[in-house]
């Protein structure tokens, strides 16, 4: 179940990680942005670039997601069984009522991922096993990444994904 704590974290982190089985047994991550909470047992991700998850899925619906809060060093874990309503399709149409924020996308979407959510548990980083707390955590990591800004590390070379 998706408790107060899960959808917290949910909702301000930037991206999950999704991770499904391909038709050969192989393992396949990918990044998704554009999660939302449909309810307390439901997620829901539009399929804006995802050949290869949405095929995953239609032959092995079992899905994990990892949802990592890289400041505060906390994640959810979330375990469910995922299927993808195509554009044009009735659910399509019931499931876009809840991407509000991405209503930029919403011509762009191919479909809609929901996931049925059979499992959600926080994860800790061992980081607080040394005594320390989250607003402590939080200053490093946020002195860290303001660094790598500052002194223009974060800017890598240009690339662009063509699918
Ligand atoms: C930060 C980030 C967020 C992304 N969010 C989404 C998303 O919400 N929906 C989507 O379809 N693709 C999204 N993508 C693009 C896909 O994850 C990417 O094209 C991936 O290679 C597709 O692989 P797949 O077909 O195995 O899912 C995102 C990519 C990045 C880097």
């Amino acid at each position: 179940m998706i408790t107060a704590e899960i959808a917290h974290l949910i909702r301000h982190n930037t991206v999950a990680f999704v991770a499904t089985v391909t038709p050969e047994g192989r393992p396949a991550v990918s990044p998704k942005a554009t999660v939302v909470i449909i309810d307390e047992r439901t997620l829901a991700f539009s399929n804006l670039r995802s050949p290869g998850t949405v095929r995953n899925i239609e032959a092995n619906p079992l899905v994990e997601l990892n949802f990592i809060d890289v400041f505060r060093r906390k994640a959810v874990r979330v375990g469910g069984e995922a299927r993808h309503a195509a554009r044009g399709s009735a659910r399509f149409g019931e499931l876009l009522a809840d991407f509000g924020p991405w209503a930029d996308y919403a011509d762009r979407m191919k479909g809609i991922v929901e996931i049925a959510v059979t499992d959600a548990r926080m994860v800790l980083s061992p980081a607080y096993d040394t005594g320390l707390d989250e607003s402590e955590l939080v200053r490093q990591h946020f002195e860290r990444y303001r660094g790598l800004v500052e002194t223009g590390e974060l800017v890598g070379p240009a690339t662009r994904e063509e699918t």
